[in-house]
């Protein structure tokens, strides 16, 4: 009944609407008149048999629009806004933050300039793509730009920001952040790691050499590299437990992708966050029953493997001693140096180790296999590099990776043709700022489009090219102080784990260029390898690599 009353409703509104639609400019004026006059009447005589709850649910969102659009366009006549594409009602911009948004606002930065302005629903925003904007967003007015915003999935998976990487800009913070990397990813703690690294990395060319010396079989190097950061983060996170054997899951990867996808922030209250009706939307779009399902889920993981390195009877190894567990709990209980550290710290803290290093770090290593194996020239040159400075070694060891300078200029165009965080992670402005004379309001969200800056032509000679030797002579790296190249960000809120992160990508890249010669699969050319990306957040190559391995022999001997 009450469906086909409102459907009654509508009906009856949406016939006067178009008798006030069909008032055509071609009609006499006295016939348009009283054509209006009528629909009008009609109009009204329609609404009194409505009952007024019914109307105020139709027209109050559209009310609600209009003054937050009249209010902001009131605002934006004030100030001088970077330029901005044409919007769609409601939605503004959001529609080109769907599918690959960091080619989508590069081919608009080509258009419209460095700084562009966008309107993601409620909420203001920015993008900037060039070295010098993003000099001004991320060293000149960094303090000022530096604050993370507000979301609602973050919120939830950080217990209410207690982790760095989504808290807002604080003391909090500031000391979070410190202690991360004293005591968790400085280049002391990541040379105690080396070793977990070194045993996964064994593992995996093990399991690589078992295969038939004339395999024209193709592995699939996606699942290998994610199994083996899988085993390297479970160690040095959890040390030797069966973590991930706790969860239903397979694998710390997939519980954290499903975590990414909370944090990936694309809800109603993201985008509309002023809107009492974004909250509805978010719960009839199961939205925020599925966040609850993945926090309850992670939660109870984190809980079962404190509870285990609290227990007891626990029997530790020595080499389990440096798992950031341990350490994290050393401060939990006192043993620190000073910090008090609560539980739901260390639980959020441990989710953003494990977020930032497995996603990140496999992501970094499958995109530059791929571009190796397209260049057979670059190819040859990094494995002659490494298979000659380790001079006959068996293996490849952490300690020797320094010595590999044609190696890191590989890991760098990598880096500089696939960041993995294309946008870094979004930023917030404090206050208003002036970004290249463009008023910035407080409360704009800044995306540094870090894809387009690293395929500029303003910075880079043919940019599409990979071709690691542009680096040879080229005094830039990624440290965040060369703003044409940054895939770790840069200032305050710059990746605190580039020593781990560049540990993990640059030994395990040079053991497999190493102890193997790869090929593609029978029929497949290197131009045929797919370089298609896939994300939003972090953004992954869209397919599996599939590549045949064959153990390289140095002289008569074999490497496994
Ligand atoms: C190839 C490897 C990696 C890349 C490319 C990378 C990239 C990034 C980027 C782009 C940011 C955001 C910077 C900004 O907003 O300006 C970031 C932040 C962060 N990363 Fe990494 N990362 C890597 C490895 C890691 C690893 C191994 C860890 C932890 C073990 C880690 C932990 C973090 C944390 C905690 C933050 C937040 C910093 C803050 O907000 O203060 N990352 N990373």
């Amino acid at each position: 009944m009450g469906r086909d009353f409102s459907t009654s409703v509508l009906g009856s509104i949406s016939i006067q609407l178009s008798h006030l639609i069909s008032y055509t400019p071609s009609s006499s004026i006295h016939q348009r008149h009283n054509k209006l006059k009528m629909a009008l009447h009609d109009l009204i005589l329609a609404l009194k048999n409505v009952p007024v709850w019914s109307v105020l649910l139709i027209i109050a969102p559209l009310i609600w629009y209009l003054l937050v659009h009249g209010e902001r366009k009131r605002k934006e006549k004030a100030i001088r806004l970077p330029p901005s594409p044409p919007r769609l009602p409601l939605i503004g911009h959001l529609h080109l933050m769907i599918k690959e948004p960091h080619r989508t606002l590069q081919r608009l930065a080509q258009r419209m300039g460095p700084v562009i302005f966008l309107q993601l629903g409620g909420v203001p925003a920015v993008v900037v793509s060039s070295p010098e904007a993003a000099k001004e967003v991320l060293k000149t007015l960094d303090v000022h730009c530096c604050n993370r915003p507000s979301s609602p999935g973050a919120e939830m998976l950080t217990y209410n920001y207690r982790d760095i990487a989504f808290s807002p800009y604080s003391e909090r913070w500031r000391e979070r952040r410190k202690l991360f990397i004293s005591e968790l990813v400085g280049s002391k703690r990541v040379q105690s790691f080396s070793h977990a690294l070194e045993e996964q990395v064994e593992q995996l060319i093990q399991s690589l050499s078992c295969l038939p010396p004339s395999t024209t079989e193709p592995i699939n190097l996606n699942e290998k590299i994610f199994t083996l950061i899988d085993g390297f983060i479970g160690t040095v996170a959890f040390g030797r437990m069966s973590g991930a054997k706790l969860l239903k899951y397979n694998m710390f990867q997939q519980v954290f992708s499903e975590a990414m996808v909370v944090l990936s922030a694309f809800s109603a209250q993201d985008f509309f966050p002023a809107s009492p009706i974004s909250r509805w939307v978010d719960r009839f779009l199961g939205l925020e029953a599925r966040y609850r399902a993945i926090f309850s889920e992670l939660d109870a993981y984190f809980e079962t493997v404190l509870s285990q390195h609290l227990s007891p009877g626990r029997v530790q190894v020595q080499s389990d001693r440096d798992n950031l567990v341990d350490v994290l709990i050393g401060l939990w209980k006192g043993q620190g140096k000073g910090q008090a550290v609560t539980k739901d710290d260390l639980k959020a803290i441990i989710m953003d180790a494990f977020i930032g290093a497995t996603s990140t770090s496999s992501v970094t290593l499958l995109w530059a296999m791929s571009e190796v194996i397209k260049n057979p020239r670059v190819m040859s040159k990094v494995q002659s590099e490494i298979r000659s400075s380790v001079n006959g070694k068996l293996r490849v060891e952490v300690s020797d990776t320094p010595q590999f300078k044609y190696l890191r200029m590989v890991i760098k165009e990598t880096l500089r043709l696939h960041p993995p965080a294309p946008f870094l992670i979004p930023r917030e402005t404090t206050q208003h700022v002036q970004v290249l004379g463009y008023d910035l309001p407080p409360k704009t969200r800044v995306f540094v489009n870090v894809w387009a800056i690293g395929r500029d032509p303003a910075c880079w000679k043919n940019p599409e090219e990979f071709y690691p030797e542009r680096f040879e002579d080229a005094d830039i790296d990624f440290q965040g102080t060369d703003f044409e190249l940054l895939p770790f960000g840069a200032g305050r809120r710059i990746c605190p784990a580039i020593p781990m992160g560049l540990m993990n990508v640059g030994f395990t890249l040079a053991s497999l260029l190493h102890s193997f010669d790869w090929r593609l699969p029978e029929g497949m050319a290197p131009e045929d390898v797919s370089m298609e990306g896939t994300g939003r957040q972090i953004v992954s190559r869209s397919t599996p690599l599939y590549l045949i391995p064959s153990p390289y022999i140095s002289g008569q001997t074999k490497l496994y």
